[in-house]
């Protein structure tokens, strides 16, 4: 597991999950900066909220390094990647954006494409899991298919696990989750067009 390795795999398959991308005590110094009070997700260009629920069925906080330092950290960590890949593989990565994620038991998330037709800035999404004691039939596992809809694998939300992928290429679904689920998804973007 290391920056090379996500790099190799970015660029001939597209994806790479790496395992203990932090460690759990990271996780749970990251959680306490969370602020208690989240958005309901929002989908779409004009973000409206409007039959969402039908969608997505998460809440989200954006993430600021002023939240605290564990988040710093983690920020700090995202933008040595962002360095690394765009010196290694010319994405012309120019930010990142990040969001917590809270699924409550019952939430799901619909297949969709984070970036599709490749219209909008997300060049890479990024999901790192912080479910600590997840086990089989919790449900919410993330569910990975590819450009003809072929399905690819399907990825246990455990703590610590971060999957790296193309946003225009590979949709993506959330099963229903019988626990409370949470992950911070992120998107490295290209540069914005005026
Ligand atoms: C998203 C998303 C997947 C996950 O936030 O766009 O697809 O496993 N998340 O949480
Ligand atoms: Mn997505």
């Amino acid at each position: 597991m290391s920056i090379n390795t996500l790099i190799d795999s970015l660029s001939t398959q597209g994806w790479y999950v790496w395992d203990d991308f932090l460690i759990s005590s990271d996780i749970q110094e990251i959680k306490h900066c969370i602020p208690n009070t989240l958005q309901d997700a929002r989908i779409g260009h004009r973000e409206s909220l409007q039959g969402n629920r039908a969608i997505r069925g998460d809440q989200t906080v954006w993430l600021e390094p002023e939240m605290g330092v564990p988040i710093a950290l983690y920020m700090d960590k995202m933008e040595e990647i962002r360095q690394a890949l765009n010196y290694q593989l010319f994405l012309g990565l120019r930010d990142f954006e990040t969001h917590f994620c809270r699924y409550p038991n019952g939430g799901f998330y619909k297949k969709h494409v984070d970036n599709p037709r490749g219209v909008g800035r997300r060049k890479i999404t990024t999901v790192l899991y912080m479910n600590e004691s997840w086990k089989l039939g919790d449900g919410g596992e993330l569910v990975v298919f590819d450009k003809k809809d072929n399905h690819l694998f399907k990825l246990e939300p455990l703590a610590g696990r971060m999957i790296f992928f193309m946003s225009e290429e590979f949709p993506h679904e959330v099963l229903p989750t019988e626990q409370k689920r949470e992950s911070i998804a992120g998107w490295f973007l290209t540069e914005k067009i005026l």
